[in-house]
């Protein structure tokens, strides 16, 4: 495993991260057990990852609980808070109290980097003046070492959220989608994570679109009906095609976390899985040389523009 700085929070971390939410939720998502779960991040902790990212929201704070007992010290676990539910914005007592519950599930006493989930951009300025004092004490009781946040990007694929919260500077880590069908973080999360030293954890580099044909052609025939693709150079049917028959790529997948480890402000490339297969071709495609020249190029004259879908 290679191994990088977790930006300005000092500390050490792998480049190739273990996501336990997303489409998988270490498998929980398709009816694994919790044991079936924790398995999986042993697994992850075996071939040399030591972050873990989870959430209240995901149901997985147990199994990883169970899985790191007695390694908590060589682990550096991410886990959330929503800031608003069902269109009311928690307080910041609502949060701690979820923090709490967190803490709980995974079985410690603090959490390493503790992010609020999935905010909007109207969320946003809530966070700030009633959350953040909330966690600020926590952090000062030692509960939590690092704040972040992370985006929706589902609903924010041209990331407004942060590009509202990184002037502010509030915290330590962020969460941003990033992928090759929209790689716009590039120009306007990165330069400025990277001039504050802000380290990323990188989310949705696979997701359906890039792991399923069927999802892949969907998004890709939406950007072309929407004008943000030119018909003439792609095709509609197989339009990564070109990733697949090149000699130096394995597969789309492969070279999805490829082009997401590379990436000047990547820090950790979250990859999110229920199968111990998946991991270890995740771990090695992200553990991979950059992506040929050629490759890149082509990616970006056919996506370098892109900032309206997720990929989801
Ligand atoms: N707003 C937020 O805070 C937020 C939102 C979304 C995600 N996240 C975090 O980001 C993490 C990463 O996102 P993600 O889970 O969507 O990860 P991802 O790595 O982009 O995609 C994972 C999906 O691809 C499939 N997959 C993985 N490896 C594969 C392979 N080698 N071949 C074929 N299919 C493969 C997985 O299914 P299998 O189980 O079959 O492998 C899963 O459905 C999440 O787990 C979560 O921790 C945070």
């Amino acid at each position: 495993m290679k191994t990088t700085l977790l930006g300005r929070t000092g500390i050490d971390v792998s480049v190739a991260g273990l996501g336990c939410g997303g489409h998988s939720r270490l498998g929980m998502a398709r009816g694994n057990s919790g044991n079936q779960a924790s398995r999986i991040v042993d697994c992850a902790l075996e071939l040399g990852i030591n972050f873990i990212d989870t959430a209240r929201a995901y149901g997985t704070e147990t199994a990883v609980g169970n899985a790191v007992l007695g390694k908590r010290d060589r682990v550096v676990i991410s886990t959330k808070s929503f800031a608003g539910r069902a269109g009311e914005l928690l307080s910041g007592a609502d949060v701690v109290a979820s923090l709490e519950k967190s803490l709980t599930r995974l079985q410690t006493d603090y959490i390493d980097i503790f992010n609020l989930h999935g905010v909007s951009k109207e969320q946003y300025p809530h966070c700030v003046t009633e959350i953040l004092p909330a966690l600020l004490k926590q952090q000062e009781l030692g509960k939590i070492r690092f704040l972040g946040i992370t985006e929706a990007f589902g609903r924010d694929p041209s990331h407004q959220m942060l590009k509202m919260a990184l002037p502010d500077d509030h915290f330590d880590v962020v969460m941003v989608g990033f992928n090759l069908l929209n790689p716009s973080a590039r120009h306007s999360v990165f330069p400025l994570t990277i001039e504050k030293d802000v380290a990323t954890q990188i989310m949705f580099a696979v997701r359906r679109a890039l792991s399923q044909p069927a999802a892949l052609a969907e998004v890709v025939n939406k950007l072309i009906d929407d004008g943000e693709l030119e018909e003439t150079v792609m095709d509609r049917r197989n339009p990564l095609g070109f990733l697949e028959q090149h000699p130096g790529t394995r597969s789309v997948v492969e070279a999805a976390y490829r082009f997401c480890r590379h990436e000047p402000g990547a820090t950790v490339v979250l990859t999110g899985t229920g199968s111990e297969s998946h991991l270890k071709e995740n771990i090695e495609s992200i553990l991979a040389e950059p992506l040929p020249p050629e490759i890149m190029t082509e990616l970006e004259s056919l996506f370098g523009q892109v900032d309206s879908v997720s990929g989801n």
